[in-house]
């Protein structure tokens, strides 16, 4: 057999997804475990969404819809960037397609060319290693540490600048680690980019799950110059609990949407048009629920966080948006616990999984080593019992 292509076969299953799968799989056995992997909200999505999805398919809303979406869609994310970012884009300016992964996806095609280096700051999101490696771009890792609040510097950033860089990936809020940059955080990055001419894909789909009232900020609404060498990220999955209906969009400057908009259209073509309806509702319609959603994650948060520092070998800084937080398990290293010599955060998640029955994710995956990323998009009564089995297995 001839060989298979070799950018295709170098792709890494993700670490996320075999955690949710064993889970899975043991919870179909009839094993009591409870999972803080999953990486979507455990909200429904809310009625008058589902009513806008269900009514497109009644109107026979089912055929085909313009490549980067629907001019109706693309006009509400316009309309919904503008109110919560203050940021001006015309509908030509944005792509939609199926879901924020594909667009992340669609947005490094349009700028890496092979060979072409991405600034990625770790720890960051296992698809976006995979996805620079995808279009044939050499990953640059930034380690970040937890002492810094695992948040690039500008310093660092200039220091990893080679004739060779071509975009930096930036994910704000957060996952794995929930931190968010402030606008000052931000101008400082955007300065050293500006400078160097480096794009920005600015993947900010938590942007709608930010806590303690603090105010988040789009990198594109930075400046004019900046906005021109970002390509923003976003889309309904996460805010408004609707993972399964796969839409994302991109926001660029007229060039880059072009491109990313024809790249698609040979690609996927155009997204589910039943979701883009729902999408279009979700965005324009009101944004209580939202709200409520938003405030149930804080709580688990302050509740998950303050459980976790008082437990005794593990700790967690904060987080400040997203539903995520990573566990340091550093001091647990050496550690025997039920038998098993804790080595790393593989070995920990998987005996945590065997003896505590509780499924998280290792760090690894995210660029993490020694940290455990725990999701608390579970019910707070899934948390409670969840630290109280990390509790009791630690004492085994
Ligand atoms: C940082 C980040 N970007 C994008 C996505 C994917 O979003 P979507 O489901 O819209 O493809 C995720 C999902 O986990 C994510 O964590």
């Amino acid at each position: 057999m001839k060989e298979l292509s070799r950018i295709a076969t170098a792709v890494q299953a993700s670490t996320t997804m075999a955690i949710d799968a064993m889970f899975k799989q043991m919870k179909a056995d009839g094993i009591d475990v409870i999972g803080f992997g999953a990486g979507e909200p455990d909200f429904d999505t809310p009625d008058e969404i589902k009513a806008a999805g269900i009514a497109a398919i009644e109107q026979n809303f089912t055929r085909y819809t313009p490549a980067a979406g629907t001019v109706e869609l693309r006009q509400a994310v316009c309309d919904r960037m503008k109110a919560d970012c203050g940021l001006d884009y015309k509908p030509s300016q944005v792509v939609v397609s199926s879901g924020a992964k594909h667009v992340v996806y669609l947005a490094l095609r349009a700028l890496v060319n092979p060979g072409d280096e991405v600034i990625l700051p770790a720890p960051y999101w296992v698809s976006y290693i995979e996805l620079i490696r995808m279009v044939g771009g050499v990953p640059v890792v930034i380690t970040t540490t937890e002492a810094e609040h695992f948040k690039l510097t500008p310093e660092k950033l200039s220091a990893a600048i080679t004739p060779k860089t071509k975009a930096l990936l930036l994910n704000n809020p957060s996952n794995p680690t929930g931190m968010m940059y402030s606008r000052e955080e931000l101008a400082a990055i955007a300065e050293v980019c500006v400078k160097n001419e480096v794009y920005v894909i600015s993947d900010e789909i938590y942007y709608g799950l930010v806590y303690d009232g603090a105010a988040f900020t789009s990198f594109a609404s930075l400046s004019p110059e900046v906005k021109e060498l970002t390509i923003l990220v976003n889309g309904v999955s996460k805010s408004y609990a609707m993972t399964g209906w796969r839409i994302g969009y991109g926001c660029a400057n007229d060039q880059i949407a072009k491109v990313m908009a024809n790249y698609v259209s040979h690609s996927t073509g155009s997204p589910v048009a039943v979701s883009q309806k729902a999408a279009a509702a979700a965005l324009s319609g009101p944004q209580e629920k939202i709200e409520v959603m938003r405030r149930a994650f804080e709580e688990r948060r302050n509740y998950i966080v303050e459980r976790m520092n008082a437990i005794p070998g593990v700790s967690c800084i904060k987080p400040e948006g997203a539903f995520y937080v990573l566990m340091n398990l550093e001091q647990l290293i050496g550690r025997t616990i039920h038998g098993v010599k804790i080595t790393d955060d593989d070995v920990f998640a998987d005996a945590f999984l065997r003896f505590g029955l509780v499924a998280v994710v290792p760090g690894s995956g995210f660029g993490a080593p020694n940290f455990t990323r725990w999701s608390y998009a579970t019910s707070m009564e899934n948390i409670k019992e969840g630290l109280d089995r990390l509790e009791k297995f630690l004492q085994g």
